[in-house]
């Protein structure tokens, strides 16, 4: 694919109101529940990005009929549990992990195979953590020990119901483990010993099925699954991504003058640290609520530029944060003092090394860091500003991209950031609603 390198600089201040699309990892989840219950589904705001498209089609070639309503909304035709057929031609994943990982776990707890397929990135990321439990539960992976895609999953029409300690914090496991374990004869029990998303286990319940969570003393969860279940259709609204949001929202923060406003933000307790975080460091951010949305508590963000300073984010706060580290590391550039960010092994293997990736851009930058194991030191540079001018490497990574965009928002020399191409993974159209807040983010010569 050609690279399409993208500037930002600084050009005054951000202002107006912006709807941030639906959130990534609930369209995956509408799309995947859906077209296991039997019967016709609505979606209403589903993110339409290349990442949910490749969900899409990939139910699509298991036999759910996906179709795109004049209204915007998504119809899914679902086939009930056991429901899907065996696939025309491979699932091509792209760039998403989440996509890949959730399939694997819909494959597995059916009587079908499937070839699994993705992008370089993708291609690069660990599976065993997935397949392992799954081949406990009974899927078979060809060739046989294989941790990487491309790979092809042999499901298996009755899978094991089994107990399991997800050994790594990780939603996408414990969402494969659910979805796998709705076509069990018995109890499907996952623990976790920090909490990680829980939006499968709130969707499966508004889809019918019998889950319990529990929350253990040691700070963990347990969840139980009944298997065998009837998913129902549903009318779901998904929305908006807060992961999504954190782009323009530390943009707004670190650009002299701004005031914004961003609409319809899931506000999970799962998923809120980097906004926690941002409190934490001084940011001015106002919560209006609205209606609840997808059994989710919703709000409109109001923010404006903060002078932050330093933080020291706890280990144990990864999990409900852990795609926006990239941000936060261009927030804490700009704040007063050192930050601390702690526990960040998870991120070496998100959709590139993001711990390198990240490091690399500040050094890029004039940004001063120290890596110290899986903690990053952040030396805020407020007073002394940021003096810009790097190119920075994205490595097929989304996040990547937008973080340092956002960073060239406000740093003394425009950043350029050497491929924006992946941003319609997650973000389609960041620069142009960026543009339309008063950013100056432009195409650049390749
Ligand atoms: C996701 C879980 C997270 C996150 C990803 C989306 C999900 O991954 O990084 O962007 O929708 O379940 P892990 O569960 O692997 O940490």
């Amino acid at each position: 694919m050609t690279q399409q390198p993208l500037s930002a600089r600084a050009a005054g201040p951000l202002r107006g109101r912006l709807a941030v699309p639906g959130d990534k990892s609930i369209s995956h989840r509408a799309l995947i529940l859906s077209s296991l219950a039997a019967g016709e589904s609505h979606i209403a705001g589903l993110l339409q990005s290349d990442d949910i498209l490749a969900t899409a089609e990939a139910l699509s070639r298991l036999g759910a009929v996906i179709t795109h309503l004049p209204d915007g909304r998504v119809r899914v035709l679902g086939r009930g549990l056991g429901g899907l057929t065996p696939p025309q031609g491979e699932l091509d994943f792209g760039n998403s992990g989440t996509g890949a990982r959730l399939m694997m776990g819909v494959v597995a707890g059916q009587d079908i195979a499937a070839r699994f397929i993705g992008d370089a990135s993708l291609s690069t990321r660990p599976m065993g953590r997935v397949l392992e439990p799954l081949a406990l539960m009974g899927a078979r992976t060809e060739p046989e020990g294989r941790t990487h895609l491309p790979l092809t999953l042999h499901g298996s029409e009755m899978p094991v119901p089994i107990t399991y300690q997800v050994p790594v914090p990780s939603a996408q496991v414990k969402s494969a483990l659910l979805l796998a374990g709705l076509s069990s004869p018995g109890r499907t029990t996952i623990t976790e010993a920090r909490p990680t998303r829980d939006h499968t286990e709130r969707m499966l319940a508004i889809y019918g099925a019998a889950i319990t969570v529990t929350e253990l003393e040691s700070g963990g969860r347990r969840i139980e699954l009944q298997g065998e279940a009837e998913l129902n259709p549903q009318d779901i609204t998904v929305p908006g991504d807060p992961s999504s949001a954190a782009f323009p929202a530390v943009a707004a923060l670190i650009t002299p003058g701004s005031d914004i406003t961003l609409e319809n933000v899931m506000i999970n307790p799962d998923r809120n640290g980097l906004f926690v975080t941002l409190e934490e460091m001084g940011a001015d951010i106002e919560y209006i609520p609205r209606e609840s949305r997808a059994g989710e508590q919703i709000a409109d963000l109001h923010l404006s530029f903060s002078h932050l300073h330093g933080v020291d984010v706890p280990a144990g706060r990864a999990p409900s944060m852990i795609d926006e580290y990239p941000v936060l590391a261009v927030a804490a550039a700009f704040a007063e003092g050192d930050s601390w960010l702690r526990g960040l092994s998870e991120l070496r293997v998100k959709e590139s090394d993001r711990l390198a990736a990240i490091t690399a851009g500040l050094a890029a930058n004039g940004v001063d860091f120290e890596l110290h194991g899986d903690d990053l030191l952040v030396r805020g540079r407020r007073r002394a500003g940021i003096p810009g001018g790097g190119r920075v490497k994205t490595h097929m990574d989304h996040r990547i991209a937008m973080a340092f965009l956002v960073m060239g928002l406000a740093s003394e020399k425009p950043v350029i950031v050497d491929d924006g191409a992946m941003i319609a993974t997650s973000f389609p159209d960041f620069s142009g609603l960026m543009r339309r807040l008063g950013a100056a983010i432009d195409q650049e010569e390749t």
